[in-house]
């Protein structure tokens, strides 16, 4: 309605905000469909013998670049002759990018994210480190709820839904498996999930 009226300076700044608006958006809405189709799945997962930690190596890739930018270090602790897993390869590609989307956003420059892979009984369990903030004991219980994130002022920030760790939890569940968070602050976080191993 003010389009005649408007500085270009201004109008810059108003398709600035829509633009950021739209994006933040699409990310709720893309988010929420997934969980939604998750929370709706009969099918289950479907699961097939695949390397994981081939997976990995493919996930750390697409972050390499975000990661050096930031200047933190992604490194891999891989156990020689590890089996494949069985689990649904493409959720698990999800899983793997929601932990490591966190464990970038959370850790400052000069910091290191681990990724560990080793066999545990009859299972391989995958864990991902980060020398970052941490979580606080009061913020540990809730981070896997809908919605949920300790800093709330980045519910405005784009591609930041709240519901990454929801998803995530969600994807281990159907797999009848759990995950599990032990953090500490000022020093990291270790979030680990386990799959069933292919002998
Ligand atoms: N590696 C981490 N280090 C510190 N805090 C984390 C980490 N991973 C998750 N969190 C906290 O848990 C909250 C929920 O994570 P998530 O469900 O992925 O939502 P989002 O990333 O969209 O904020 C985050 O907002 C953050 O406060
Ligand atoms: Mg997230």
């Amino acid at each position: 309605m003010k389009e005649q009226t408007l500085a270009p300076e201004e109008r810059k700044n108003y398709l600035l905000t829509a633009h950021k608006h739209c994006q933040r958006l699409s990310t709720l809405v893309e988010d929420l469909f997934e969980l939604a189709k998750l929370d709706a799945s009969e099918s289950g997962p479907h699961t097939e013998p695949f390397s994981i930690s081939d997976l990995m190596q493919d996930v750390i890739q697409k972050f390499q670049l975000t990661a050096e930018k930031k200047g933190i270090r992604i490194t891999v602790d891989l156990e020689d002759n590890l089996p494949f897993v069985n689990a649904d390869i493409g959720l698990i590609e999800r899983v793997f990018e929601n932990l490591i989307e966190n464990a970038l956003q959370h850790t400052p420059e000069g910091g290191t994210i681990t990724l560990g892979l080793a066999t545990d009984g009859s299972d391989v369990a995958i864990q991902v480190r980060d020398t970052g903030k941490g979580i606080s004991e009061n913020d540990l219980p809730h981070i896997f709820d809908r919605f949920y994130q300790v800093d709330k002022s980045r519910r405005f920030q784009a591609g930041h839904s709240g519901l990454g760790l929801a998803i995530t939890k969600r994807i281990l569940e159907i797999h009848g498996k759990d995950i599990t968070v032990k953090s500490t602050e000022e020093q990291g976080t270790i979030l680990t999930f386990k799959l069933p191993a292919v002998w």
